[in-house]
């Protein structure tokens, strides 16, 4: 919008073409800018912080001084518009195209399976293809830093990691051995057999990486860029206002007129704080062309860099000084290095700045430690104060986000010191993430002894993490100085220091005990160092034991297996089915064409909806207020719960949920009205205007317990039982009691909620364009909400940026709400959820409190087993009552347990309501099962795969529910389990490694899964197809299922093909639309290829039956001309194809049914090695075994399998979810949530299909496998479980012990209970309010 003031034109280029902008405003991101205005949009919005990588691009930039290009990855949503000026990107579709030529790297990520929803492809594209820009024979620690800020929710990352070793000089010799034996590795070439295995893309045919294809740098930016006399550059906007400097003294007279100003650089802390505090600045001060501060200079005592430099740039500088000077030099850059090597991402290095981070004042930022530590300082000049150096010590950071430099004072450059003879400088930081995560501690901390000595003449320690800004532990310091450095003097340090850096029980951010023992282990690792450094030096003699000495944690990731079976002999070469078909739009995803719902184009007059959400957990409303709202620029209407033509509720299982609340809000994050605008922009501020008053409410019900304690429950709650347990009990030789809790679980799909609502204009009917699992419910919700029929209201789903559960129940509401908006205005209304609404609003997978009471004989038979769920449901009931029903459903897991009783409660609260999440409850049934078992196994003391083994379903076996069936597959996986993962050996030699090691532990676990597929609600195992073929031969299928990554697309063009006997090239899938099949099921319960393949199958079989008269005319005419024959006979060329699936049912008061199909079965077996100090682990290695029938698609399937282990790992290790004490979900996007990046792919990580096995209950005789793997996660927490275990025997703890999922860092870390956690003084429960709920 233009805003009368003439700023200048901002001129940058885009994929080789020039914009040029008059009216640029700087409240514009990039994202937005290629998005909204030129269309582009391969670029995706994630988060819109920096945290996913979904947005990244190529910046490139010619610099004068070196006469030099630099081409950099970042994240389009941080980066100003303005910033830009002078700039060339490169995008998605600047790369390659389908129309003109892919790009090896869209192609081998596509071909390697790396694409399965998209969403995050053309983000991991532009990161890979930027560091071939700079590095084209990357090595695969390259492959793994570009990556590190990418995330991905449905791969897994192995096939993205695979498709991109494609070009790694190392990787091409052991790529042909199927992985596994590198001959680099110094293993033998692989046998033929092993060569005649199938693999899942081949190689050979890939298009070289040809940089003459690369678009070249515009000569016109090189001619602007050495332009003299650069001129102030100058944009305004509707709100801000954007001044670009060209010199240092006009950056210091501006600073001085407005100190209140930022100085944005990198604007990876400016652009958050806008966006998601809402902070406004009116004026910005951009200095990335004033030249002081990019400049750098070297001095005898160590090289003053310019505050401008980016953090990358930073870290090329130091790697490259390192080398130059002997070592004792540069202690204090090797430091440096280490921590900017794990500092955000590289999208966030290559723009973020020195001096930004340090002016910050982040309180856990990384470099702030280390450069006070080091005893950096900074230049700064102000005009009033000229030039003056002030050190970065104690005194520089003086609060939250505040330092003692005046406001107006401006940061030129910072010095990094070298070190001196007999000075260590280190480095430590434990972060809930390995890699792009900020640290929950993190130090600097240096030591210097006098030549030949232990004592020690200077000291500095300094943290982050520990209080509202950077910290020094000046008291600790106090009592090192001048003393020997040995146990005593470390031994009072360590006193000091717990009594020095105090945390009181409720600080911010909690994780008070493990950030305080953080503070000693990093105090003790350093102790480590020095002591070997004194070593070295001679000044001390005495060896450290081997086992005390600590290793950092194995990192390298080691090619993998995939192993599946041939098709049979005989079988068509034209047929596709069981063959590793790539995902069938995986090209179009990776180059960016591929449309999603929010890059559907905008029609003419379309509008913007906002949601306002309730900020109490339970109020009345007394009052709303939108007047201010409606006076606001843009804003054209507020609606409301009076505002629906029809049905205000929807009903679930007997209650009644508003979709708009209208007198009374029983969640924090429960919608109460919406704000159309013409711009998003405009629709969020209009949000942020409607006022709210409210009335609260006592009773408030947050955790298990509190609904216990309330009996605040959805009914009926269930029960199950088999035997007579409370009689068995009395007859086995021991009984134990326990519980673990498990954690919740945000669905976290990279496409966040996401539909636009079209009316047609005549007669009610509607368009909805929608990313939903289930577009027939969309359906239904919207006609009933807007009084119309269903036949007016049509919902389209081309394809959904993942899912996983989330996109069930959840959109249905959201697109009622805006489809009542467009009713109301008549026009097209668009609502894209953004990343922290979406993880507010949309709920999540169930915590579960889960409680249990065993009896077992001593040798090791379960005999009988009591186990109670508590499912925290939140304030809707949704699908609580089906997850807490699946949860019984599954508490036998793989076992036989004679007497065997499980009840079920779905807990009403006052949090967000949780809805379907892959694996439906299953998950968390059977790891509380699985725990059970392995407190089993401790207090017997026996290896746990002997109970397990023990106990296992054999022979012809019968469920809890009384339901027959053969366990032979479950037991040929666990065998095969075993043996493909050498796990005898390699559980000795973890356990030889641990008495090795004190304070690195590895543990092991192997976990089977025995997973129900289909609907238990028989009605909804029913699909249908309508197959056309068009007069050209050409075929089109339409089915009920939605393809959200899961190649449900791509199975059903491979049956198309084989029952039409034709290509699938011939077979096209536009999308899911309600008025091609009507009353589909939903693509859930790992039943869509089951039920779609058969009805697609049923289509296509009729169909080819009506062409046969006509092939017994022609035998040798081709597809087409039957094609063309049939139509002039008049035959129909159109049919639709039903599959009746079975009549499955659950009888709860007989407690017996049939509510599955089969069962998929799983083992995986895993390993871990844990840092006990730290809490950090890495999964060294992973293999699974899968029952998966024949597969339809190998690729596709062990995508799944790959996807949902990683899921998995990321419930039982990584993701947690946290709310304040008044019930605000503080975890809304990637900063705060952690899910699996690449650094938590198990270093290796195999999967096998089991062979020879067939299902006669599904398609082609395969299984459905969209779930069941994700439950084998837990053998990640288990094998972290039994590090633990080790450790603490360490510490003469022996038993059984409690470790919630999931295992953290911190839990893990607590758990060891090494000596530093145990000097942790517990704080008294009740004394204080914790920062967080334990939900
Ligand atoms: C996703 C993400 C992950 C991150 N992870 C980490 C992490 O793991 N560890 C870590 O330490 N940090 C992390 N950060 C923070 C990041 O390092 C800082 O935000 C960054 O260094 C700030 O630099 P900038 O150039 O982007 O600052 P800007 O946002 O441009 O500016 C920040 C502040 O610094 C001031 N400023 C900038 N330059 C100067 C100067 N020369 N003189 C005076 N004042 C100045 C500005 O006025 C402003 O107030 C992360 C950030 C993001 C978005
Ligand atoms: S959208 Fe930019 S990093 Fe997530
Ligand atoms: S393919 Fe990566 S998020 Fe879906």
């Amino acid at each position: 919008m233009s805003t009368g003031k003439e700023g200048h034109i901002l001129c940058f280029f885009i994929n080789g073409k020039k914009v040029t902008e008059n009216h640029a405003d700087p409240e514009t991101t990039l994202l937005s800018f290629l998005r909204g205005k030129l269309r582009l949009t391969g670029t995706k919005y994630g988060c819109g912080g920096g945290g996913c990588g979904a947005c990244t691009v190529m910046v490139s930039c010619y610099q004068p001084a070196t006469k030099s290009i630099i081409h950099y990855s970042a994240n389009a949503c941080l980066l100003p518009l303005c910033q830009l000026h002078g700039a060339a990107v490169t995008t998605v579709e600047g790369i390659g195209s389908t129309k003109t030529r892919i790009h090896p790297v869209q192609e081998r990520i596509a071909k390697a399976h790396g694409s399965q929803c998209g969403f995050c492809t053309p983000g991991m594209v532009m990161s890979m293809y930027t560091l071939l820009r700079n590095k084209p024979q990357p090595t695969m620690e390259d492959i793994t830093q570009a990556l590190a800020g990418n995330l991905c929710r449905c791969t897994g990352y192995r096939p993205i990691v695979d498709g991109c070793r494609t070009f790694c000089q190392e990787a091409n010799c052991c790529q042909a051995n199927g992985g596994g034996n590198c001959c680099l590795n110094g293993e033998e070439a692989p046998d033929e057999s092993e060569l005649r295995k199938p693999q899942l893309f081949d190689k050979e045919g890939f298009l070289p990486l040809d940089p003459t294809q690369d678009l070249i740098f515009p000569p016109e930016l090189i001619l602007m860029a050495e332009r003299s006399n650069p001129q102030t550059l100058t944009f305004f906007g509707e709100r801000m206002n954007w001044v670009s400097p060209a010199s240092l003294e006009e950056l210091v007279q501006l600073k001085t007129s407005n100190p209140q100003a930022p100085l944005v650089m990198g604007n990876t802390n400016i652009g958050p704080d806008i966006k998601f505090k809402g902070i406004l600045h009116p004026l910005i001060i951009s200095p990335t062309r004033v030249m002081e501060l990019f400049e750098v200079t070297q001095t005898p005592q160590g090289v003053w860099v310019g505050a401008g430099c980016s953090l990358s740039e930073l870290l090329s500088l130091l790697e490259k000084l390192v080398p130059q000077f002997p070592e004792e030099k540069t202690e204090l850059f090797r430091a440096l290095i280490q921590q900017l090597g794990n500092l955000g991402s590289q999208q966030i290095r290559n723009v973020a700045s020195l001096g930004g981070n340090i002016m910050s004042v982040h309180p856990n930022s990384d470099l702030n430690p280390v450069l006070a530590a080091g005893s950096c300082k900074v230049s700064v000049v102000s005009k009033a104060g000229g030039r003056r150096e002030v050190p970065l010590n104690q005194d520089f950071f003086v609060s939250f986000g505040k330092t003692i430099l005046k406001p107006e004072e401006i940061v030129v450059s910072v010095f990094i010191p070298f070190s001196r003879k007999g000075e260590f400088v280190r480095a430590f930081r434990q972060a809930p993430r390995k890699e792009s995560s900020f640290a929950t501690v993190t130090t600097g901390m240096r030591v210097f002894f006098s030549e030949g000595s232990r004592v020690v003449q200077d000291v500095g320690l300094y943290y982050g993490g520990m209080g509202p800004t950077t910290v020094s532990a000046a008291k600790t310091c106090a009592a090192i100085i001048t003393r020997p450095w040995d146990d005593e003097t470390l031994s009072r340090a360590y006193d000091i220091l717990l009594d020095e850096l105090v945390l009181p029980p409720s600080a911010p951010g909690g994780k008070v005990d493990f950030r305080r023992s953080l503070t000693l282990s990093f105090l003790f690792k350093f102790n480590l160092e020095v002591l070997q450094k004194l070593r070295e030096m001679n000044v001390i003699t005495d060896e450290l034991p081997e086992k005390m000495q600590i290793q950092p944690l194995p990192r390298e990731i080691q090619p993998s297996l995939q192993e599946f079976q041939h098709v049979s002999e005989g079988q068509s070469d034209q047929d596709p089915v069981g063959r590793p078909i790539m995902h069938r739009s995986a090209i179009s995803q990776a180059t960016g064409e591929a449309v999603y719902c929010d890059d559907i184009p905008r029609t003419d007059g379309e509008l913007f909806l906002a949601l306002v959400t309730s900020s109490r957990a339970h109020a009345k409303i007394t009052g709303l207020d939108t007047s201010e709202a409606l006076r606001l620029p843009g804003v054209v209407d507020v609606i409301t719960a009076k505002d629906i033509p029809g049905k205000k509720v929807r009903t679930m299982f007997g209650y009644n949920e508003e979709l708009l609340a209208e007198s009374e809000v029983s969640c924090i994050g429960q919608m109460l009205c919406a704000v159309v605008a013409d711009t998003r922009a405009h629709a969020k501020r209009g949000a942020a205007a409607v006022k709210i008053s409210y009335e609260d409410l006592p009773d408030l019900v947050f955790t298990a317990e509190e609904a216990i304690e309330k009996s605040s429950f959805y009914e009926p709650r269930r029960v199950i039982e088999r035997g007579n347990v409370t009689e068995a009990f009395e007859t086995v030789d021991r009984l134990y009691e326990g519980e673990i809790r498990i954690g919740g679980q945000e669905h976290f799909y990279m496409e966040t909620q996401s539909m636009l609502v079209v009316p047609v204009g005549e007669e009610r009917e509607f368009n909805v364009y929608v990313s939903t699992q289930w577009p027939t419910l969309t359906q239904d919700v919207v006609a009933e909400t807007l009084d119309t029929p269903s036949n007016r209201v049509t919902c389209h789903v081309k394809r959904i940026g993942g899912a996983f559960g989330g996109k069930v129940t959840k959109t249905t509401i959201l697109a009622s709400i805006t489809s009542v908006a467009a009713w109301k205005t008549n026009r097209a209304v668009r609502c894209i959820l953004e990343r922290g609404e979406d993880m507010l609003i949309s709920g999540a997978r169930h915590p579960i409190l889960g409680k249990y009471k065993v009896g077992f004989m001593n040798d090791g038979r379960i005999v009988a087993a009591d186990i109670q769920y508590y499912a925290n449901a939140g304030h809707t009931v949704d699908e609580s009552l089906l997850v807490a029903e699946k949860i019984l459903l599954h508490i036998d897991n793989a076992y036989n347990i004679p007497n065997l009783r499980g009840r079920s409660a779905a807990c009403r609260t006052n949090l967000p309501s949780n809805t379907a999440f892959r694996g439906f409850g299953v998950p968390q049934s059977i790891t509380v099962v699985e725990n059970m078992i392995n407190d089993v196994a401790v207090v017997l003391g026996r290896p746990v795969d002997q109970i397990r083994e023990i106990n296992m379903y054999k022979g012809l076996a019968v469920t809890h529910y009384k339901f027959e069936f053969s366990p032979e597959n479950l037991l040929r996986c666990w065998e095969e389990c075993k043996v493909k993962s050498d796990y005898s050996a390699r559980r000795r030699a973890a356990d030889q490694f641990n008495q090795q090691h004190r304070w690195k532990k590895r543990g092991m676990s192997i976990i089977p899964i025995k997973y129900g597929i289909a609907f238990s609600e028989g009605f909804l195992n029913q699909a249908a197809a309508l197959v056309h073929i068009y007069k050209d031969g050409s075929v089109l299928v339409a089915h009920g299922g939605t393809e959200m990554g899961q190649g449900i697309h791509t199975k059903m063009q491979q049956v198309a093909s084989r029952e039409l006997h034709i290509p699938s090239s011939k077979i096209y899938i536009s999308e899911t639309g309600t008025n091609t099949v009507p009353n589909t099921c939903p693509s859930a319960a790992s039943y869509g290829t089951d039920a779609n393949g058969m009805a697609v199958k049923n289509a296509c079989q009729t169909l080819y039956q009506r062409l046969e008269p006509i092939r017994q005319k022609n035998p040798k005419g081709s597809w087409e001309s039957w094609v063309e024959a049939a139509f002039f006979e008049k035959i129909s060329l159109s049919a639709t194809g039903f599959y009746r699936g079975p009549d499955l049912h659950m009888d709860w008061d007989k407690m017996e049914g049939q509510p599955f199909s089969y069962f998929t079965f799983g083992v995986c077996c895993c390993e871990v090695e844990l840092d006990c100090l730290t809490g950090d682990y890495r999964t060294v290695r992973t293999d699974i075994v899968v029952d998966i029938g024949r597969s339809v698609n190998p690729s596709v399937d062990i995508g799944q399998i790959e996807g949902a282990f990683t899921q998995g790992l990321g419930l039982f290790t990584l993701e947690e979810l946290k709310f304040s004490p008044s019930g605000l979900l503080y975890t809304r996007g990637p900063s705060q949530y952690k899910i699996p990046a690449v650094c938590d792919m198990p270093l290796r990580f195999n999967v096998y299909l089991l062979s020879d096995s067939h299902n006669p209950h599904a398609i082609y005789s395969s299984k459905g496998i969209g779930e069941p793997i994700l439950c084998l996660g837990s053998s990640v927490f288990f094998a972290i479980k039994d590090a633990v275990a080790a450790a603490r025997s360490e510490s003469g703890l022996v038993g059984p012990f409690s470790l919630d999922s999931p295992a953290t860092p911190e839990r893990a870390c607590l758990a060891c209970a090494s000596p530093f956690t145990q000097k942790i003084p517990a704080s008294k429960p009740g004394s204080f309010k914790p920062w967080a709920l334990n939900i």
